[in-house]
């Protein structure tokens, strides 16, 4: 797999310019002085009171970091930076997707998340409270999640491509009484609807009591006396002063809860704090990307995922960067939109997906060469492995084969990167690379032992980080039985993925080992979708499984055993992929439906997707014993 030839080097000015000039001394010191390496990350930010402890492992799983430390990620994220030339930079520059555009300095970041605070407070927001967000990307998300974090209420973002019912179960999960929506959001030319959606959320909601709303789009929306409130409406009341104090935390109070999905139907809420996330999300940001005080970043993520949460919002504010957002499609008007942001904003690094890129890509090289993307220096990919087709495109077209590309391994759960190259890192193309510093990565078998270099192992992260997340929402047990219960007697954490280590030390990610399937990098459950099919009334039973796709990645593919007297048909088949879609959200809408009589199980009923994997794609079925009949 891996061949000298194969690397591509750093340029000399790449290395020139870099911060971190030697991998391999930094990382063996950090790694044999953990708790020196991350003190000192720490020490770049501010705390209201330093930490007592660094990290507190008497309770495995359960880590605290910081212990005793006072803080608030908004503190570092802007606060701090209102006592410097920061304050006069831009920290935010959006455009939406019909053109209009805004820009707000930190100072202005400030004011605007001070009022939306007061707000929240006025609304009896208290702190410890989790308020639902639910909102297309505008400026507002952010300002909406940054005020939560001020006041020490925690922030639950919810994707606003999900359905009614995904964002009603998130609601009531986090037991929210308040929500921020908006009307809706522009993509592809059209209005989106989010507004009504929080409406039908809202009937399957006992706790939900308040929505305030942002006018976006302009669409008649349905507002009812006492419980929704326009945002502008509540801007313009004296509640909304824009000086507001920062709320003091413990470094182990929760940040916020964001939903993933596991291999169960049930999504989980994994917990992230103030302190231990913001010294990781920006030490990472920080020197992965090597950020300089010019950057202009963007991270073409939605900041209703960890992504946009680690990589948009808080890593690049406490770093004091300016970020780029941008509202809507890649691909609207013209395939060029993108490059066209890059060339009018000067954007210095991007950071996307594979499934963007592939997206991109298919439009041809000529969209991209209608403009002067020289800016930029650096780029980055996350969320599933990068096919080499796609990386060699990126690496050559995007980046005109000067920027190297930060192939970034990590998870909701790990708050920030994990496996990732720096700018200095010769890379491979597919290959995350080497462990972040602090980091002691394995590849294991079944009994937690490291196995042979290019042998295929379960990916283990061997000590514990500040940025990972602390519990599952109100369930301690699944936390632990998800994650620390197959290596427990090593302490390892599982992260569920399968990989391998090559013979140069670099990680090569194969996929997930359970039962999650990445769609254009986005994290679905099969038992989600399974539930979803069997809700359908002709649906007696139904197995997903993930297929490979020439542009998501990978594709969801179910089968499906039909209820006595409905037969198999083509509009039967279109009508259960509209339920899945409408039950879920549009992302999860499967390629195709199999009826099948019936479903390879074993002997104590567990569905065998990975034989009707092996089916489909004509290999090898692999070990059948437990296979039943
Ligand atoms: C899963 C986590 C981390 C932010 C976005 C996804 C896959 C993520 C890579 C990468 C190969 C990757 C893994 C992981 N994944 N980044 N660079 N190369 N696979 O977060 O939704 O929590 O998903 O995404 O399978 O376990 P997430």
């Amino acid at each position: 797999m891996s061949n000298s030839k194969d690397f591509y080097f750093p340029s000399q000015e790449i290395v020139d310019n870099a911060t971190v000039k030697s991998y391999d001394d930094f990382y063996k010191k950090s790694i044999e002085d953990r708790e020196g390496f991350w003190a000192q990350e720490a020490k770049q930010l501010e705390w209201y009171k330093p930490w007592d402890k660094l990290v507190d492992e008497s309770n495995h799983p359960f880590y605290k970091w910081f212990v005793g430390a006072k803080t608030n990620i908004v503190h570092n994220a802007i606060d701090r930076h209102l006592k410097t030339a920061n304050r006069n930079k831009l920290a935010l520059i959006w455009e939406g997707e019909p053109g209009d555009l805004k820009t707000y300095s930190y100072h202005a970041l400030n004011r605007e998340v001070s009022e939306f605070a007061n707000i929240l407070k006025a609304m009896g927001v208290h702190k410890g409270d989790i308020v639902t967000i639910y909102m297309p990307q505008i400026p507002e998300q952010i300002f909406a999640m940054l005020a939560c974090a001020k006041i020490g209420a925690a922030h639950s973002v919810v994707y606003g491509g999900f359905s009614h019912e995904a964002l009603a179960e998130r609601i009531n999960d986090a037991k929210s009484r308040v929500v921020i929506t908006a009307d809706g959001g522009f993509r592809r030319g059209k209005a989106t609807q989010l507004k009504s959606i929080v409406n039908k959320a809202m009937e399957l909601s006992p706790t939900m009591e308040v929505c305030i709303t942002v006018k976006r789009t302009g669409e008649e929306v349905y507002m009812e006396n006492d419980r929704d409130y326009w945002y502008h409406d509540l801007k313009a009341l004296p509640i909304a002063s824009h000086k507001c104090e920062t709320e003091q935390m413990d470094a182990e109070d929760m940040l916020f809860l964001l939903y993933t999905s596991g291999s169960t139907g049930k999504p989980k809420g994994l917990v992230h704090t103030h302190g231990g996330y913001s010294v990781y999300t920006s030490a990472t940001h920080r020197m992965v990307f090597d950020i300089k005080p010019e950057d202009r970043w963007w991270c073409a993520a939605d900041p209703g995922w960890i992504t946009g949460h680690s990589y948009m919002v808080y890593g690049p504010l406490i770093n004091g960067s300016t970020i780029f957002m941008y509202e809507g499609a890649p691909n609207h008007p013209y395939p060029d939109r993108w490059w066209r942001m890059i060339d009018k904003y000067g954007i210095t690094v991007l950071y996307t997906s594979p499934t963007a890129i592939r997206g991109l890509m298919r439009y041809g090289e000529s969209w991209v060469k209608r403009h002067d993307i020289s800016s930029l220096r650096l780029l980055g990919s996350v969320g599933e492995p990068i096919n080499p087709e796609a990386w060699r495109w990126y690496h050559d077209t995007i980046g005109n084969g000067k920027c190297p590309i930060m192939d970034t391994w990590w998870q909701t759960e790990t708050g920030g990167f994990v496996i990732t190259p720096l700018p200095i890192t010769p890379l491979k193309p597919g290959s995350a690379t080497k462990p972040f510093f602090g980091h002691e990565i394995g590849v294991v078998n079944e009994k937690g032992e490291d196995v042979a270099a290019n042998d295929v192992g379960a990916l283990v992260i061997k000590k514990p980080w500040p940025g990972m997340a602390r519990t599952i929402m109100n369930d301690d047990d699944r936390y632990n039985e998800t994650y620390w219960k197959k290596f427990e007697d090593k302490k390892y954490y599982h992260a569920g993925d399968s990989a391998k280590k090559d013979e140069d030390g670099y990680y090569w990610i194969i996929g997930r080992s359970d039962d999650v399937i990445k769609v254009s990098g986005y994290r679905l459950g099969t038992a989600e979708v399974e539930s979803a099919m069997v809700s359908h009334p002709a649906v007696a039973e139904s197995a997903a499984i993930a297929l490979p796709h020439e542009l998501k990645g990978s594709g969801i593919h179910v089968y499906a055993i039909l209820r006595e007297g409905r037969e198999p048909s083509k509009e039967l088949e279109k009508e259960l992929l509209n339920h899945v879609a409408q039950a879920m959200g549009p992302i999860a809408k499967p390629e195709e439906v199999i009826f099948a009589d019936s479903l390879p199980k074993t002997r104590s009923g567990k569905i065998m997707r990975r034989v009707l994997k092996a089916r489909a794609l004509g290999e090898d079925e692999g070990d059948l014993s437990t296979l039943d009949d």
